[in-house]
């Protein structure tokens, strides 16, 4: 039964060395199969803060899964982001926007939801294309039954009350639907520094809170999530910083029945 430690928005530039160092003595008592990565590597995708990512990603003693957010493309060299958006990414990162990993027992999907520029005021907003749709679908497929399936993007494809504000990823809905007559389990997620967990269409959505920076969203302490478990059942932990170490703070318990996911312990369980 796999474990994964799920981190999001590590926003280099901005982090917190001794969080960092918590995390590291949480995760190795946790000894997780993948560490799962959800984007916002940088605060300024400056390259400064690329390196320290890269150092970040190459301590690692676990293999890693990491997608790029919006934060991760340069907001200041204009003819960078419009040109090259990616370019700091493959030097320093050198993995694939949009990796994917099989194995008998988890599949993992990326998407890569951040966009250089759209017709709309606030450019950090995310979208998934039909053709990126139609890549999931393709990569969800073929795998075994009994493969737990996960997509892995920066952007919400639901948002709790308190952050609606934010936007979702643009056509959730319509993915949503595509992914999930082809097995999808899990999508995981970051982008909005809180952590929670829904069940959406069907499909258990995970996001975890800003893991290492102090671009704090106001009642999320810095946190992150073990996810353990199998295609038919699951535990998620919400782990929290209380000042001095990552203590768990919550625990909540999904069940896959007549082809949907269900929360059957844990707070809001039904
Ligand atoms: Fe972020
Ligand atoms: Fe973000």
């Amino acid at each position: 039964m796999p474990t994964f430690v799920h981190i999001s928005d590590l926003h280099f530039g901005r982090e917190q060395p001794e969080v960092i160092e918590g995390w590291f003595k949480a995760t190795q008592a946790i000894r997780p199969d993948v560490v799962i990565i959800s984007g916002d590597l940088t605060q300024r995708a400056t390259d400064k803060e690329y390196r320290a990512a890269k150092q970040f990603l190459q301590s690692l003693p676990w293999p890693a899964f990491v997608i790029p957010g919006n934060h991760d493309m340069s907001a200041t060299d204009l003819v960078e982001r419009f040109f090259r958006p990616w370019k700091k990414w493959e030097k320093y990162i050198q993995t694939p926007l949009e990796p994917v990993v099989k194995t008998p027992d988890y599949t993992l999907v990326g998407v890569n939801t951040a966009r250089a520029a759209g017709w709309y005021f606030d450019w950090s907003r995310g979208r998934i294309s039909k053709q990126q749709i139609a890549t999931v679908q393709q990569g969800l497929q073929n795998v075994p039954e009994t493969s737990l399936k996960i997509v892995v993007a920066h952007h919400p494809f639901w948002l709790p009350k308190e952050s609606e504000y934010r936007d979702l990823v643009e056509r959730h809905n319509h993915a949503l639907d595509a992914f999930q007559p082809v097995g999808l389990d899990i999508v995981i997620s970051g982008h909005v520094h809180s952590a929670y967990t829904q069940v959406v269409q069907g499909v258990l959505i995970v996001h975890s809170g800003t893991t290492f920076s102090n671009r704090l969203n106001e009642d999320n302490p810095n946190g992150f999530n073990v996810i353990r478990g199998d295609h038919t059942q699951l535990e998620v932990e919400f782990m929290r910083w209380d000042g001095l170490q990552f203590q768990v703070a919550e625990q909540r318990e999904f069940r896959y029945s007549n082809g949907v996911w269900q929360q059957t312990a844990g707070l809001n369980s039904i």
